[in-house]
């Protein structure tokens, strides 16, 4: 989502409409915007593109010279008109606009309803203006920093109030935020390109910080109130750049987005007794008792997500999972029937052959999950029951963030499912639980440090032809990561069961081929080190990819790339990040389109 706000001398509305056009990039679903005009907090927000309010705004004349303004990324609550931001309180006098997530929405929802608040929309942030309310007395400042007090989760907040006219309350939590500083006018905006156009001064709010912008001054505090001294951090980026964060490419933006990603997906979901709740999916122990089949279709990227999905399922819940493109799935000849469990994958939502898969699932009385990244795309309202990921808009048209995201979604389906059904024993549970609160922090380590990467990539670019090979769960993200590879680079790849390489693919292995070899799986590991033999004798150009605390491999293989100890079912949500910078470094290297591949549509919507 993008929040932006203006508190100045000029028409408030057209510079809300133009910052929110700079940040359409960010989420697209509805915008809206709540300004003070002739002494009222108007409040114009609309379901579909920016166009629409634009096109609502032109009919209507306003002279307000404050306002803020959001486009929405939908998380909770489907896009419309109602769900758009800004939210108001029951008199209509405070607006707020929010990007991020508010973990503990539902309590608050039911104290504030228990104390006669009525809720109008379906999101998590309608809870923050009905908290304003509840502690205004006179004093906006003060209501914020006390509403703010019980929010748990990432947020970014811009808020007003008709009774303190001349003042933007901002506040940052885990989600950007930053300040424009103008001359008689300043701004606030989740993200740079917003107001470049009027200033390249900007504080930009760490975590726990909040600020009072009014017209002439701008005074910013912590969340307790105690003073900051910002520094002035001048923008040198051009608008392009902006908007991609200062990255160069939107595809190393979202990998770099991807701890936060995974930690958005899990932690609204896990509470602090390790009890997993996935207010999406209602299905029952008796329903899923009478489970006999998982189906998991998917196409690309995503279905590489579906293979772990079918490892977890089949480990922890005991059902028989079949994983397979949703292109071959339609046309073989499935086994589907009420007893039938079929869940989609698809990060847009929209892609032709999973609907199809889905639709033909549901002809045959079979019960849907969809996992997705797009509230209200057609996979999500066609489906039973819906699992967001919320890794927000991916632009690049190669798949990262989403791809991590749906990993982890995979593992907390499985996990919902056994505890369910009560096919897990608690020791286990609890600790692959705990390993995916690690998750996070553990993929900002690999981040941290990608000195190793960025040398095998100069290895490999020059290569015609790549090969990635693991087992079991490495032998799925070698898919991913061959696929990576060669859709943004153009170099010819393939990923192989490190087992079957001996039955064919083998004898492609000439001096200096590089290979990736990726051996996190402990009860694989040894074979690993056969195979990885094996490719060596044959003069290949070995890349090992292993968890810390396998130095042993360096001994075999040229270059060896750790990521983080972690159990075992996890590893691809870490092991595939150096195989998306490989791919990325590489497809640099060879000067590639990185963010638009030739031949490639980010939402393939035909058959
Ligand atoms: C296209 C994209 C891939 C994606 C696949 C499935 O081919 O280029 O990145 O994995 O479609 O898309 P979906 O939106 O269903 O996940």
């Amino acid at each position: 989502c993008g929040i932006v706000g203006y508190i100045g001398s000029k028409k408030a509305h057209e510079i809300l409409v133009e910052g929110l056009e700079k940040l359409e990039y960010r989420g697209y679903d509805s915008a809206g915007i709540a300004i003070f005009d002739k002494g009222q907090l108007k409040v114009r927000k609309y379901k579909g593109r920016l166009s629409v309010l634009r096109e609502k705004l032109s009919k209507e004349e306003f002279n307000a010279t404050v306002g803020i303004g959001h486009t929405r990324w939908a998380t909770h609550g489907e896009p419309s008109d109602k769900n758009a931001h800004p939210h108001t309180n029951r008199t209509g006098d405070i607006a707020v606009v929010h990007n991020g997530i508010i973990e503990n929405f539902i309590e608050l929802k039911e104290e504030l309803q228990d104390k006669g608040y009525k809720f109008v929309s379906e999101t998590d942030t309608e809870v923050i203006s009905h908290l304003i309310d509840y502690y205004f007395d006179g004093d906006l400042l003060e209501a914020v920093k006390k509403a703010v007090s019980k929010l748990e989760g990432a947020f970014a907040l811009g808020v007003i109030c008709k009774d303190n006219p001349d003042k933007l309350i901002a506040v940052r939590k885990d989600s950007p935020l930053i300040i424009g500083i103008g001359e008689g006018e300043n701004f606030i905006a989740s993200d740079i390109p917003a107001i470049l156009k009027y200033t390249r001064n900007v504080y930009i709010l760490e975590d726990g910080e909040m600020a009072v912008v009014e017209k002439d001054n701008i005074k910013v505090m912590q969340l307790n109130g105690k003073p900051v001294e910002k520094e002035v951090f001048t923008v040198n980026w051009d608008v392009e750049a902006a908007e991609k964060g200062g990255y160069d490419h939107f595809m190393i933006k979202e990998i770099y987005e991807q701890p936060k990603a995974i930690k958005d997906t899990l932690s609204p979901r896990i509470n602090k007794d390790n009890v997993i709740k996935l207010d999406d999916i209602k299905i029952t122990k008796e329903e899923l008792e009478k489970i006999n089949r998982v189906y998991i279709i998917a196409c690309g990227t995503a279905y590489h997500a579906g293979l772990l999905g079918k490892v977890l399922i089949e480990k922890y819940v005991k059902i028989p999972v079949i994983a397979d493109v949703a292109s071959e799935f339609r046309y073989g000849s499935p086994f589907i029937d009420e007893n039938t469990l079929m869940i989609v994958v698809s990060q847009s939502g929209e892609t032709a052959d999973t609907l199809a898969a889905l639709r033909l699932a549901k002809k045959n009385n079979a019960k849907v999950y969809a996992v997705t990244n797009v509230v209200g795309s057609t996979i999500s309202r066609e489906a039973d029951e819906v699992f967001y990921t919320w890794a927000g808009p991916e632009i690049a048209v190669a798949s990262t963030k989403a791809y991590t995201t749906q990993l982890v979604s995979m593992a907390l389906i499985a996990l919902d499912m056994a505890v369910k059904k009560g096919t897990i024993d608690k020791k286990e549970y609890d600790k692959v639980l705990n390993e995916l609160r690690g998750l996070s922090e553990k993929a900002q380590r690999i981040l941290d440090n990608t000195e190793l990467i960025k040398k095998a990539s100069e290895k490999i670019y020059k290569a015609q032809s790549v090969f990635f090979i693991g087992r079991g769960i490495d032998y799925d993200v070698a898919r991913e990561g061959s696929l990576k590879l060669k859709e943004i680079s153009y170099i010819h790849s393939e990923a192989m069961a490190a087992g079957e390489l001996k039955h064919g693919t083998i004898a492609l292995i000439e001096e200096g081929t590089p290979v990736i070899a990726i051996a996190t799986q402990e009860r694989l590991y040894d074979k690993m080190l056969s195979n990885i033999k094996e490719v060596k004798a044959r003069g290949a150009y070995v890349i090992a990819l292993t968890k810390q605390g396998n130095e042993e491999i360096e001994k075999t293989a040229d270059t060896v790339i750790y990521i983080p100890d972690v159990v075992d079912e996890l590893t691809s949500v870490l092991s595939v990040i150096p195989l998306q910078l490989l791919a990325y470094y590489v497809a640099v290297m060879r000067g590639c389109d990185v963010d638009k591949p030739r031949n490639l549509a980010k939402s393939v919507t035909v058959e």
